[in-house]
């Protein structure tokens, strides 16, 4: 997919943010060249699965059997996946940048994590985590989750996986609000701007006076909110965009 416009013309727009806090929002994009599917791609995962059964608590009430098979073989892929290059230059990013670097992500791989990034907001939650829908404790996902594994905790047959169906409220969202109103530049990574709360933040940020950057394959639904953006694979435009930054 080539690129619709020169990083170097996203970079010049932010002449004057640098070093002021920058809020990022990263989706299924930018994980896909580490080989994990999107979801509404063609071919994404779902247009082969229905989201009412697999990402839904009713879903998961119905069959359980199903959920859990279906997220053990995506936790399965995530543990063999490997970040990339995009990964990587936001990790420098947090690193190098000098000011605040908030990354917020829709994503619950933790290929952030594994390319060095700190303190990653994971809003629709994680694979590394199992969720006992009795108590709410946490623990490490084990490989292989089966339909009423005990609560290590409270002993309740209520083990979920700890990721934030449709329907439910996504985590951290205040500081997540927090984020957003400070921020003075709002970038949105490899998303298409479809699903709430998420789609609504470069609208939010915006609000608050933030300018807009969208990087993604394409432009995405949202792309009306954007002061610029920058169009093309995630491993080529954010490193780009990076450099451009750092070099501010
Ligand atoms: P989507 O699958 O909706 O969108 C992925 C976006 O990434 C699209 O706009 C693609 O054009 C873009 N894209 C694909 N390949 C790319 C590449 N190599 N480089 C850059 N961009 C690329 O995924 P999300 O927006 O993340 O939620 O979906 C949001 C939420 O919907 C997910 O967190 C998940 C899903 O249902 C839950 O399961 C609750």
């Amino acid at each position: 997919m080539p690129q619709e416009r020169s990083a170097s013309r996203a970079e010049s727009a932010l002449a004057g943010t640098a070093r002021k806090p920058v809020v990022i929002l990263t989706g299924a994009g930018i994980s896909a060249e580490s080989g994990l599917g999107t979801f509404r791609d063609v071919g994404g995962l779902w247009s082969r699965y229905d989201w009412r059964d697999l990402a839904t608590p009713e879903g998961f009430a119905r069959d359980p059997g199903f959920v859990l098979e279906f997220y053990n073989w995506r936790r399965e892929r995530v543990r063999e996946a490997s970040p990339n290059a995009a990964h990587l230059a936001l990790a420098r990013l947090a690193r190098d940048y000098g000011g605040p670097v908030t990354l917020i992500t829709q994503n619950v791989d933790d290929l952030h994590e594994r390319a060095g990034q700190r303190g990653v907001i994971h809003m629709h939650g994680t694979h590394l985590t199992a969720l006992c829908a009795a108590c709410g404790h946490r623990w490490p996902a084990p490989e292989v989750m089966h339909p009423r594994d005990p609560c290590p905790a409270c002993a309740a047959p209520k083990a979920r996986p700890d990721v934030v169906w449709f329907g439910e409220t996504p985590y951290h969202m205040e500081r997540i609000a927090e984020a957003l109103a400070k921020a003075a530049l709002f970038v949105s990574i490899g998303t298409s701007g479809t699903v709430y709360p998420a789609a609504g933040f470069a609208a939010r940020a915006r609000a608050a006076g933030a300018r807009t950057v969208e990087l993604n394959l394409e432009p995405s639904e949202n792309k009306s909110l954007f002061n610029e953006a920058c169009h093309g694979p995630a491993s080529e435009i954010v490193p780009q965009w990076v450099d451009g930054l750092l070099a501010d």
